[in-house]
């Protein structure tokens, strides 16, 4: 077998493959059986201050090669999910906190619950693409992401990840901006804002009609991002976008991901894709006499 083990900033992983933000994070029984899967660390739903009901149906399209989503942030609250923490953080995996805000006072006041509630690690969600006054809105100004890193950064002592979006042509500022602030980790990239519509009805179909497409279709952007991340910023890096197989998290490493994030393929794939990449990425080692996968890792920088 060949030696997955990982780390991103302080977190030592079993394997680079970390549950998603949005699927299967809503719940503690739902984070377990990610963790039973295989993976290596798991990311809840955004959790934000107020209980949130979210959009009317429907808020999901599957397309061919992937789907487009525009859920609006559902969510129980903060103090309704100390419960669901205490479920998932009885798993000896790293649970990282996601959390949405529309000032840097309620991002850092919302780490530091969750910091309190067992996360050992938090992600700031800087990117949801179709939020008001939440999400890239936010996410796309590298001063208002400096200031929100830095307000988290004071609050809690557990390491903080940035997770942005690719819906601007100033990503690697934003990156450097959140690195300033004290980030501990970049998590690239969020879904693309796009658009599905019916023709008989003539009208889009998300309730919402905007929403993010994420899948296969998204992972050549991706790949890209976490290549120029990785010239630019000092920081790990987590690729995130389409990866269904084990190439595709191969693809991300070399690119300079230390680790991969899973989430639309298990709506594809089942939870079985975990092990089915764990396995891939090792027979990939054993087979190129890789010892360690951390020797991988922007490798495609050479
Ligand atoms: C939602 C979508 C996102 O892409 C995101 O980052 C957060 C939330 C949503 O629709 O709930």
């Amino acid at each position: 077998m060949g030696n997955l083990t990982t780390r991103v900033a302080s977190l030592e992983l079993a394997n680079p493959l970390i549950l998603a933000s949005g699927i299967m994070g809503e719940t503690g029984d739902s984070l377990l059986a990610v963790i039973e899967a295989g993976a290596g660390a798991v990311v809840t739903k955004s959790v934000g201050l107020e209980p949130r009901k979210g959009y009317g149906n429907p808020t999901l399209v599957e397309l061919e090669d992937g789907y487009i989503n525009a859920m609006g942030l559902p969510n129980p609250g903060i103090d309704a999910f100390r419960e669901e923490m205490r479920v998932a953080c009885g798993a000896k995996v790293p649970i990282i906190g996601s959390v949405f805000a529309a000032t840097a006072e309620d991002f850092a006041l919302l780490a530091n619950r969750l910091q309190e509630y067992g996360a050992e690690a938090v992600e700031l969600n800087l990117s949801c693409p179709h939020a008001k006054g939440l999400g890239m809105e936010i996410g796309v100004d590298p001063g208002a992401v400096e200031a929100i890193v830095k307000a988290v950064k004071g609050s809690i002592s557990i390491p903080i990840f940035a997770k942005l979006t690719p819906n601007t042509n100033r990503l690697m500022e934003v990156a450097e901006a959140a690195v300033q602030g004290g980030a501990d980790g970049i998590v690239a990239i969020n879904t693309l804002r796009a658009m599905a519509i019916d023709i008989e009805a003539r009208r889009p179909i998300l309730s919402n009609k905007g929403g993010g497409l994420s899948g296969p279709a998204l992972k050549p952007v991706g790949v890209r991002c976490i290549y120029d991340l990785h010239e630019a910023v000092g920081v790990p890096l987590i690729g995130v976008g389409g990866v269904e197989t084990w190439q595709d998290a191969l693809e991300y490493i070399m690119a300079g991901a230390s680790a991969v994030q899973i989430g639309s393929a298990i709506g594809r794939k089942g939870l079985g894709v975990f092990a089915e990449i764990n396995e891939g990425l090792s027979e990939y080692m054993e087979r190129n006499r890789v010892k360690s996968l951390k020797e991988l890792v922007g490798a495609a920088h050479e």
